[in-house]
């Protein structure tokens, strides 16, 4: 009896240390796997009307990248967006060029990403302020930055003049104007700019 005790025992402690050995190759391969599907490419993108949302999410698909929206902590209404009115909130942000919206959300593992792409409507021929914002959060030098957008119908006009001094070392890209485009649309425009 105390031999057959002894026996199954030791099969026991064997079982145990099988199971224990495979659950830790399973952690390591998980792991692996999970650094192997890190992006290394963001879009990140302010949208308060839903087109420039649209276009972001083609573009992240186009070019296999996280999405990430970035939102203002008071989100803009229709009342805010009237440019008819000299007074309305984005009207006043946008004449005062030092005007930095507070953004509610972070990219938490900005460090991971070597391209980014940042898009916005444009605003007063510019990107909104909210933007320089975002820039300013984060650490971009030696990083890819790539702004695109959606617009009325104009182009990128000064938004380069206004948003590079926010992240000076960074490896800034002219603007991609994504108006009306489909995600072939997209993918044609991104492979000539490589
Ligand atoms: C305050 C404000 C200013 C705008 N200024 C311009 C402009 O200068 N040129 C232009 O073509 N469109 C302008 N637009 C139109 C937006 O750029 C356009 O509708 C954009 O696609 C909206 O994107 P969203 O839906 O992602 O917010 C302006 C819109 C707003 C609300």
């Amino acid at each position: 009896m105390k031999r057959l005790s002894i026996i199954l025992s030791v099969a026991l402690a064997v079982v145990m240390c099988a199971c224990a050995g495979n659950k830790s190759q399973q952690g390591s391969q998980n792991s692996n796997n999970e650094n192997m599907d890190k992006k290394t490419t963001l879009v990140a993108y302010f949208s308060a009307t839903g087109t420039t949302k649209a276009a972001a999410e083609k573009l992240a698909q186009v070019v296999d990248a996280d999405l990430h929206e970035i939102q203002p902590e008071q989100p803009y209404t229709d009342v805010d967006l009237d440019w008819h009115n000299q007074q309305s909130r984005s009207s006043v942000e946008m004449k005062d060029k030092s005007s930095r919206p507070a953004i509610k959300n972070k990219v938490e593992n900005m460090d991971q990403y070597t391209t980014v792409y940042i898009g916005y409507p444009i605003w007063w021929y510019v990107a909104p302020t909210i933007i320089n914002t975002f820039v300013e959060q984060y650490n971009l030098e030696g990083k890819t930055v790539i702004p695109f957008f959606t617009s009325g119908g104009s182009g990128a006009g000064e938004t380069m003049k206004y948003l590079t001094p926010s992240a000076p070392k960074a490896n800034w890209k002219e603007p991609l104007n994504l108006n009306g485009m489909n995600v072939d649309g997209i993918k044609s425009l991104v492979d000539s700019i490589k």
